[in-house]
């Protein structure tokens, strides 16, 4: 393994330009569950009644019981040695973006600059009605959170069946077409068009390099160099041999 750190590093370090594409793997160790893993969040809640635009639509009050735990727990949550790590990284002018699929804006609050938020965040939410948009901050804490209209606000987070905007959608695949190397941390890449992105990456002559405690569909068909374990513990020791190359 440590081999194969030290040639990440040097990669990194020769690249013009590295982007990264994270998923909830990386705040794993921040103590918001993953998705698909075992414990993850859709098995508690099937994605299919919790997770669509239409669920939403059809009962708002009870997608906010997912909803609602949710944010809980990301409100408890800290960036972690992987969200600095990463940081560090752009720090040093090596890395370029985080595309990231989570919503937690644990990446900002790590001091990470150029992040696009690919799956939006839940810092804001909007009425689906009549369109009013509110800050998470500046809302009372009922539950569910109601615009002034009435209706039950709903996050500006993407849901299944939503579409991703045009901007990140559009930056992401540039940033993913024109760059040498693909960080992929903590994802399935399961879920489309996010798991369009290594792919366009590597069309374009890219090398991925993949950080996950366990292997994905990626590993054997697009990874060049597949990092196993924790996020946190590998970005870490990534970015130490990238300083001690950098001497
Ligand atoms: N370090 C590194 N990788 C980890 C860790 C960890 N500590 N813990 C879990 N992982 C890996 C898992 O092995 C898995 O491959 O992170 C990945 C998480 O995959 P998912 O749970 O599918 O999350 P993600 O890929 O981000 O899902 C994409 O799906 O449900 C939608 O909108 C949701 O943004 C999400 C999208």
């Amino acid at each position: 393994m440590q081999a194969e750190v030290r040639k990440a590093a040097g990669m990194i370090c020769q690249a013009r330009k590295t982007v990264a594409l994270t998923g909830a793997g990386i705040s794993v160790e921040s103590g918001i569950p993953d998705f698909r893993s075992a414990g993850g969040l859709w098995e508690r809640f099937d994605p299919m009644e919790y997770g669509t635009i239409d669920a939403f639509r059809v009962n708002p009050e009870k997608v906010w019981r997912m909803l609602r735990e949710m944010s809980a727990v990301i409100s408890r949550a800290r960036p972690n040695a992987g969200h600095d790590g990463l940081t560090r990284l752009q720090r040093m002018g090596l890395l370029h973006t985080i595309i990231t699929q989570n919503i937690d804006s644990l990446h900002q609050e790590a001091g990470a600059v150029r992040v696009i938020e690919y799956h939006g965040n839940s810092r804001t939410l909007s009425c689906l009605w009549c369109g009013q948009q509110y800050r998470a901050d500046e809302l009372d804490g009922e539950q569910p959170p109601k615009c002034a209209c009435g209706r039950i606000l709903k996050p500006d987070v993407i849901f299944f069946g939503e579409t991703i905007p045009e901007e990140p959608l559009r930056e992401s695949y540039k940033l993913a077409s024109s760059c040498q190397i693909l960080l992929v941390v903590g994802t399935s890449a399961e879920v489309i068009p996010a798991s369009t992105i290594p792919y366009a990456a590597k069309m374009a002559k890219a090398k991925i390099i993949e950080i996950n405690v366990k292997p994905t569909w990626l590993t054997a068909s697009l990874t060049d160099i597949f990092l196993e374990g924790e996020a946190g513990k590998v970005v870490t020791g990534l970015v130490h041999e990238v300083k001690r190359l950098m001497r």
